[in-house]
């Protein structure tokens, strides 16, 4: 690792202060620019370090983590800003899990690229909110710039807009929300952001594959509707919704009186990075009048890919999207978007308070973006996105969402040719989900002995994999979205597996 440049080199122009002031002197301003500087490299050098380190995860216990740090008393501060860092770099640092590491292919978090980082600091330093102009000036620009870069990617129209949120769960929700608001005033007359729920409410129902992320589900009782409300329709054997069943389970749910409002289509299922059939779910959005979302979380890289991006055909007839650039784009936790095909439907949204937002603010002059936002005060995530399309530009994002789609067919192909393990589909983007397989064992030792090897991995640091169950048969999950992990990685994680599988079945705790 190249070792950072000397303090000197950073501070030779700067006045460093030689005590801190208690009242103001921690502030980030002109006046403690020094001390900024000094703390920030030294911040970084712990974080250069931690990340030469080979482990995905130091292996500590939850509950010997827990006692280190609630030993701390917060009520005593450290001497000063190095004793902070070494505490942080002691507690938080040696007992991250890191996402960088090439042998971490579990869940849906992506490696960082550097521009990303560098527009974090630079965004965290000035602390704009991108509520309203007065409180972000060019912020709420650029945001708006991404948003119609993005929407142009999916094939929205001028008509289209968007806004940055914290994550899926959030655009999720913000999709039921629209769809449930949207079908009440257009259908029914009747205005929820008005009344509240109404009784024609409790028959709404949204539609969507067994295997779609459980936010639908969160978000549809957070909105009033239930979990009852959402349909969960089978899917084929590439985890794909099934449309015929789709349409069977819509005039089924008209006969018994229900009211079907939404389908919801995911673009890169979590578990198997599955794309549902968009360009055949949205003829019947049309002819049932139904509200159009794709969940594009996972699925959003294909948007920027030079050789899968027919993958999301149909993407563009959905009325909103959830783009998660924090999964698919290498960016920093959070930068997610929430897309809308027709702009005015983002209104269902809008409260006009005087303080902020006022009813008679010229929004084509001065833009507002809170109109639009579940939140208030809110991150310039949006900065994120720019620097890394600045400097390394989307083609290149697009490669390494590729890339990860070539290595999971690659891996595909290795665990096919293996009769150690057992594969339950063949990729579709960078989710490969199989599971280590002996003849000898039934099921339910099998799933015993799969849930023990995600557990060993873990604890013994060398990679990070993941889990889950699909018809009461417990696999395991690689997905793949670090350009830096290679085919070898793959077969030493695969090894490292098996090792686990034998000592496990070697123990009688776990057979028995
Ligand atoms: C398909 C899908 N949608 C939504 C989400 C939720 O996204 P977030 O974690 O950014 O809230 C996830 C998370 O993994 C996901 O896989």
């Amino acid at each position: 690792m190249t070792e950072l440049s000397d303090n000197a080199v950073y501070t030779s122009q700067i006045k460093l202060t030689d005590s801190i002031n208690y009242t103001d002197g921690y502030i980030l301003n002109s006046d403690n620019w020094a001390n900024y500087v000094v703390g920030a490299i030294t911040a970084i050098r712990h974080v250069g370090s931690a990340l030469s380190n080979n482990k995905v995860f130091s292996g500590q216990l939850a509950h010997e983590l827990n006692h280190s740090i609630n030993t701390i008393d917060l009520e005593q501060p450290l001497p000063n800003m190095d004793a902070a860092l070494e505490e942080v770099n002691s507690l938080y640092l040696s007992n991250a899990v890191y996402f960088q590491n090439p042998k971490y292919v579990a869940h849906l978090n992506c490696a960082v690229a550097y521009p990303g980082v560098i527009a974090e600091q630079i965004l965290t330093a000035v602390n704009s909110s991108l509520d309203t102009y007065d409180g972000s000036g060019a912020g709420t620009l650029i945001e708006q710039k991404i948003i119609d870069w993005t929407a142009d990617k999916i094939g929205f129209s001028h008509n289209a807009d968007g806004v940055f949120t914290s994550g899926g769960s959030q655009s999720n929700l913000m999709a039921l929300l629209l769809a449930r608001d949207n079908f009440a005033l257009t259908s029914l007359n009747e205005s929820i952001k008005d009344v509240g729920i109404t009784d024609n409410c409790r028959r709404f129902k949204i539609f969507t594959s067994s295997v779609c992320h459980f936010t639908i589900k969160k978000s549809a009782a957070i909105l009033g509707l239930g979990f009852d409300s959402v349909i969960s329709i089978p899917v084929d054997s590439n985890f794909k919704m099934d449309l015929h069943e789709l349409e069977r389970s819509i005039e089924k749910t008209i006969e018994e009186g229900g009211i079907p409002i939404c389908i919801v289509g995911t673009a890169g299922t979590t578990d198997y990075g599955s794309v549902d059939p968009l360009d055949g779910i949205a003829p019947i959005c049309k002819k049932y009048d139904m509200w159009f979302h794709v969940d594009a979380a996972y699925g959003c890289g294909l948007l920027v890919s030079q050789k899968h991006k027919e993958k999301l055909n149909g993407i563009s007839h959905a009325d909103s999207v959830t783009v998660d650039y924090h999964k698919s784009f290498l960016q920093p936790t959070s930068c997610s978007a929430f897309y809308v095909k027709d702009r005015q439907k983002l209104s269902l949204l809008t409260y006009h308070a005087e303080y902020l937002n006022p009813l008679q603010n010229d929004t084509e002059k001065t833009p507002n973006l809170v109109d639009k936002s579940l939140q208030t005060t809110r991150r310039f995530d949006a900065l994120k996105l720019w620097l890394t399309l600045r400097v390394m530009g989307s083609e290149n994002i697009g490669k390494v969402f590729d890339s990860a789609i070539e290595l999971a067919g690659d891996v595909y192909e290795l665990l096919m040719g293996d009769d150690e393990f057992e594969v339950i589909h063949s990729p579709e983007t960078s989710a490969v989900v199989f599971r280590y397989f002996n003849k000898k064992y039934s099921n339910e030792k099998l799933n015993k002995i799969n849930y023990s090897i995600k557990e060993h991995c873990f604890y013994a640091g060398n990679c990070a994999i993941a889990s889950t169950k699909f018809k009461g048969i417990q696999y395991l999950k690689f997905t793949i979205l670090n350009p830096t992990t290679t085919y070898e990685d793959i077969v030493e994680i695969l090894s490292e597996i098996k090792s686990h599988a034998y000592l496990i079945q070697s123990q009688k705790e776990y057979m028995d």
